[in-house]
C-alpha cells in the first residue's frame, strides 16, 4: 500500500501539464551555490532533472522503478547532460563519489515510513556528495489537525502530445495527525486510441517532525543551512506551502 504504483503510472507520470518553473528555479538556484553535478533522487521519469540539465548542469537522475527509468530514457534521453541510473536511494553505488549537489523534491522523502530508512538514504547521498556539497529536501511540514478530502477529479491542464495518451485522475487525500500519516488514494484513467484503462494507485507518506528531520541530517553527515516556504526561497515561517530545506556535507 505505501509504495504506489509507480510501474503502470510510468508512461502517464507527467500527464498534468501543470507549470513546473518554479520548481526549476528552485533547484538550480540551489544547485548553483555549490557547483555543476547534481544528483536526483527519486526523480521518477525525470522531468526536473532533463530541465536542470538544459541549464548546463551535469545531472544524474536515479529512481527505483525500472518502468520510471526506461520511460524517463525515453522521452529525455537525447540530452548529453542527463544520465539516468535505476537504484535504491537507501543503498546507492553510482561511480560518481563527489557530487556538488544532491535533492529530493516533491516530498518524495516521505516515501521512507521509518527514521531508519530515511537514515539509510540521506547516509547513502553524503557518500555521494563532496564535503561541503549541498542536499536540498522538499517537504511536507506535518499539519496540526486531520483531515480528509473528499473525492475529486483532476484533468489535465493542457491537451495530450500527439500520439501519447490521455491521462487523468480521481482521488482523496486523509491525514491523522496522531501518527503523522497522509493517505492517498487515487484512481487512474488513461485514454489510448479511444480505450479507456483505469488502474488504482495508492500510497501512504509518512510525515514527521523537524526535530526528527535535524536529527537524521546529523546522523547521515550533514548540517542544515536554511530552511525556505516556497519555490522562490523565501524564508519559511508557520503557515508557508512549501517546506524546503538546505543543508551541507560536512
Ligand atoms: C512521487 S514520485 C517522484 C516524482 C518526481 N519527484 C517528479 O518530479 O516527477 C516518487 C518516486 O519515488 C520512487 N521511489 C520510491 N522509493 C524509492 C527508493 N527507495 N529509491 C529510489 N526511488 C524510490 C518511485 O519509484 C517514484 O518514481
Amino acid at each position: 500500500m505505501s509504495m504506489g504504483n509507480y510501474a503502470k503510472h510510468a508512461a502517464v507520470w507527467d500527464w498534468s501539464g501543470h507549470d513546473r518553473s518554479g520548481e526549476v528555479n528552485c533547484w538550480l538556484t540551489l544547485a548553483q551555490k555549490y557547483g555543476t553535478r547534481v544528483l536526483s533522487a527519486m526523480c521518477a521519469t525525470g522531468k526536473v532533472a532533463s530541465a536542470l540539465a538544459e541549464e548546463c548542469l551535469t545531472v544524474t537522475a536515479v529512481d527505483i522503478t525500472t518502468e520510471m527509468i526506461n520511460e524517463g530514457r525515453r522521452k529525455y534521453g537525447h540530452s548529453p547532460n542527463l544520465t539516468f541510473r535505476e537504484g535504491d536511494i537507501c543503498a546507492l553505488d553510482l561511480a560518481t563519489k563527489d557530487y556538488d549537489f544532491t535533492f529530493i523534491a516533491t516530498t518524495d522523502i516521505h516515501h521512507l515510513h521509518t527514521s531508519e530508512a530515511r537514515e539509510k538514504a540521506l547516509a547513502s547521498l553524503a557518500t555521494h556528495t563532496r564535503p561541503g556539497g549541498g542536499l536540498g529536501i522538499e517537504l511536507w511540514y506535518p499539519p496540526d489537525k486531520s483531515f480528509a478530502s473528499p473525492w475529486r477529479e483532476f484533468q489535465p491542464l493542457v491537451p495530450p502530445t500527439p500520439g501519447e495518451p490521455k491521462a487523468w485522475k480521481k482521488g482523496r487525500t486523509e491525514y491523522d495527525a496522531s501518527t503523522k500519516l497522509v493517505t492517498i488514494t487515487q484512481e487512474v484513467f488513461v485514454e489510448r486510441d479511444g480505450v479507456v484503462e483505469q488502474f488504482p494507485h495508492a500510497f501512504s507518506l509518512q510525515l514527521f517532525s523537524r526535530e526528527d528531520l535535524y536529527g537524521t541530517l546529523a546522523r547521515a553527515g550533514y548540517i542544515e543551512v536554511a530552511e525556505y516556504g516556497s519555490y522562490d526561497l523565501e524564508p519559511w515561517e508557520q503557515g508557508s506551502s512549501k517546506w524546503i530545506v538546505e543543508a551541507v556535507r560536512r
